[in-house]
C-alpha cells in the first residue's frame, strides 16, 4: 500500500496533486480547514482512496495531534511508501511590514513553516521507528530567493521553508536513512491564492499590475498541469533525489 498525505487539498494545487495520485492508485488523505467533497466522489472512480482530516494548521498543538493519529494509521506492516506533501500555504499578510498584526503573523508563519516543521518530525520519528520509506515535498515559491514589496511574511516564510528542507535532507543523508526530503517550486498557477493576490491594492502591494496581466494575458499555469510533474517525479520514488529543488519551469 502507497499513502500521500497532502495539506491544502480543499482548492488549488493540493486538489489537483490529490486527485492524480488517487489515479496512480494512491491511498491519499487531505489535511485542510475545509472538506473536498469532490475528490471523495473521484475517489470511487480511481483505484486509491480519500480521506479527509479537518485541521487548521496555523494551530499547532492541533496539527501535533491530528498528525500522530495519522502517523499511527499509516506506518504500519503492509505500507512501502508514504509521501507527505507540504502544499497548503497562505500569502496573506500582503502589505508592508509596519501594517502586520500579531495574530496574522502568527498564523502565517504556523500554517507556512512552523505546520511543515512539526509534521515532518512527527512522520521522520515513525519513518525511522518503522524503517517504512518516507518522501517528503515542501511546495516553495520563487519568493523565497528575492525580494517582493508587499510579501515579506511570505517571501521569508518560503524561504525558511526552503533552508529547512535542505537541512533536514542533510540530516537524513548524513543518518544514512532512505527518506528523502525534496522542494517543489509550481511557479505562477491559476488558483484563488493568485486571486487575493489581485485583488490587494497598489500601496499594499507594487507588483500588482504585473499579477493582474498574468491573469489577463492567461500565463497562470492550470493546477492538473503543475500536479502532472510532481506526481511523475514521486511516482519514479527510487529516482527522487534527496534535497534536490524541482520547479516546474524546468519540464514545462
Ligand atoms: N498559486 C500560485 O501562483 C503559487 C505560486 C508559487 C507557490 N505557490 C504555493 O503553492 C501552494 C498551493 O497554493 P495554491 O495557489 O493552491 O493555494 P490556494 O488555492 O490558496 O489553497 C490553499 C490551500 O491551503 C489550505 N490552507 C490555508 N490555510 C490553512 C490553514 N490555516 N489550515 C489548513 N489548511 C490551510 C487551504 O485549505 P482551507 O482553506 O480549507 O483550510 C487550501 O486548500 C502554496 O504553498 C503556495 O505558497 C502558489
Amino acid at each position: 500500500m502507497k499513502y500521500a498525505v497532502i495539506t491544502g487539498t480543499s482548492r488549488g494545487l493540493g486538489e489537483s496533486i490529490a486527485k492524480l495520485l488517487m489515479q496512480q492508485g494512491i491511498h491519499v488523505i487531505g489535511v485542510a480547514r475545509h472538506a473536498n467533497k469532490s475528490l471523495k466522489k473521484l475517489a470511487q472512480e480511481t483505484t486509491g482512496s480519500y480521506q479527509d482530516y479537518a485541521c487548521n494548521l496555523a494551530n499547532g498543538e492541533e496539527t501535533e495531534k491530528i498528525f500522530s493519529i495519522i502517523a499511527d494509521q499509516l506506518f504500519k506492516k503492509q505500507t512501502d511508501i508514504v509521501y507527505l506533501i507540504h502544499n497548503a500555504g497562505t500569502v496573506n499578510p500582503i502589505n508592508t511590514a509596519d501594517k502586520h498584526t500579531v495574530e496574522s503573523l502568527n498564523s502565517h508563519v504556523h500554517v507556512n513553516l512552523i505546520a511543515p516543521m512539526i509534521t515532518t518530525g512527527v512522520f521522520l520519528k515513525k519513518a525511522n521507528k518503522t524503517k517504512i520509506p518516507l518522501i517528503v515535498t515542501s511546495v516553495t515559491s520563487g519568493a523565497a530567493d528575492r525580494s517582493v514589496y508587499g510579501w515579506s511574511a511570505y517571501c521569508g516564510t518560503k524561504a525558511g521553508l526552503n533552508r529547512y528542507t535542505t537541512s533536514v535532507a542533510l540530516e537524513q543523508d548524513q543518518l544514512a536513512t532512505s527518506n528523502k526530503v525534496i522542494l517543489f517550486d509550481p511557479s505562477i498557477m491559476d488558483t484563488d491564492m493568485q486571486e487575493e493576490i489581485r485583488s490587494t491594492s497598489k500601496e499594499a502591494f507594487q507588483d500588482v499590475d504585473k499579477f493582474q496581466k498574468y491573469k489577463e494575458e492567461d500565463s497562470l499555469r492550470d493546477t492538473d498541469t503543475v500536479a502532472n510533474v510532481l506526481v511523475d517525479i514521486l511516482m519514479d520514488s527510487e529516482n527522487v533525489v534527496n534535497g534536490e529543488y524541482y520547479s516546474v519551469k524546468d519540464v514545462l
